[in-house]
């Protein structure tokens, strides 16, 4: 079922109690379903079975040593899973369900397969907030691993035809859920026994975070993830360049260079506007979460408009802009070549 090399159709499950059904009937098969989540589309399998979550990193063309997160409908069922440690029970009763992830040492008795945690020997566990999510998870029964739905090192999907421009032809079904709220993938904390340590910035804000601990948050630094040598790194999410459109990125844009397609933030007008191949406003109003909602999109749409170079106004760096920020340098991070 899971064989790449060969193309399948791709069905288009109404996100519907028949759809979430079907698409559960799947996912316990071992097939591979996308389906919503409020942060962005995630592309399933049933973590339990390696055969399955392969499937997932062959259909994303994802390394292997890339671990993925496993999505449970309850923190009980994700109690069974990992170690919660105080930290990590705190965080998971102020934010799940939500946009939260949380990297914890591996129960005993935890079934997530061994190529879906990379062989580390510790688990990231989410409750996604998403009722078509939620009514999934419930059905499938099993813990459900989900990297976004995007081939490996483009940008996040926010609608099904995001999924679909990507995978189509190389998953079992999408879950046709419409848009995602947040826009931008959940913040993933590590609970590992040294104090919780921020690995990605995303739907929940640091300062909710701290003020939930009751502590500031250590954040994981470049050293920590040796992505450049090809170890297994902490949190792979932090790969230099990972949220690439086709285009360049240039950050902090001040004014816009002709034929440059222009992505703004905010009421203030921008130099050079009127010569941009064409501009997009993230949020007219200055809204941080209305243009983390927008971002991935906006990155898509610019991006086909065939301009080499994306410009972006900046963007300020506090509640969900730090993550908006942290996608944003990825996004205009070198990558390799196709030589490389
Ligand atoms: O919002 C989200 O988090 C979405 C939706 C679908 O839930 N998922 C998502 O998954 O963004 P993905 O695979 O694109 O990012 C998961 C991140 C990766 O950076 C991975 O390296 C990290 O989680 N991760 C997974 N398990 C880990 C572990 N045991 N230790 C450290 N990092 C881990
Ligand atoms: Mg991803």
């Amino acid at each position: 079922m899971n064989d790449t090399s060969s193309t399948r159709e791709t069905l288009r499950l109404e996100a519907d109690a028949e759809g979430v059904a079907r698409a559960a009937g799947i996912l316990r098969a071992g097939g591979l379903v996308a389906f919503p989540t409020e942060t962005v589309y995630g592309l399933g399998a049933d973590a339990t079975d390696g055969k399955a979550v392969a499937g997932i990193y062959a259909a994303k063309g994802r390394p292997t040593f890339n671990p993925l997160i496993a999505h449970v409908p309850t923190l009980d069922v994700a109690l069974a899973q990992g170690r919660f440690d105080a930290a990590a029970l705190a965080l998971a009763r102020a934010f799940w369900p939500g946009p939260l992830t949380l990297v914890v040492p591996k129960a005993p008795c935890c079934t997530v397969s061994d190529l879906a945690t990379a062989g580390l020997d510790s688990v990231a566990l989410r409750s996604p907030a998403h009722a078509v999510a939620r009514a999934l998870l419930d059905a499938v029964g099993r813990p459900v691993a989900a990297p976004s739905a995007n081939r490996s090192g483009r940008v996040s999907p926010t609608t099904p035809a995001h999924v679909l421009g990507d995978l189509d032809g190389r998953i079992d079904a999408v879950l046709m859920g419409g848009s995602t709220a947040v826009g931008l993938e959940s913040t993933i904390v590590a609970c590992l026994g040294d104090g919780p340590v921020l690995l990605r910035p995303g739907g929940v804000p640091r300062a909710a975070l701290e003020q939930a601990l009751g502590r500031r948050l250590a954040t994981a630094t470049a050293a920590d993830h040796g992505s450049a040598d090809g170890e297994a790194p902490v949190a792979p999410g932090m790969l230099a360049s990972h949220y690439a459109p086709k285009a360049g990125v240039r950050l902090q844009a001040t004014r816009i260079r002709p034929g440059e397609a222009a992505l703004l933030f905010g009421p203030a007008g921008v130099e050079g506007i009127g010569d941009a191949r064409a501009a997009l406003n993230l949020s007219p109003t200055g809204d941080l979460a209305e243009a983390a909602a927008q971002l991935f999109a906006m990155l898509r749409d610019l991006d086909k408009t065939g301009a080499t170079t994306i410009a972006v106004t900046p963007v300020p760096d506090d509640g969900l802009g730090e993550a908006i920020n942290d996608r944003l340098r990825r996004a205009a991070a070198p990558r390799p070549g196709p030589g490389d």
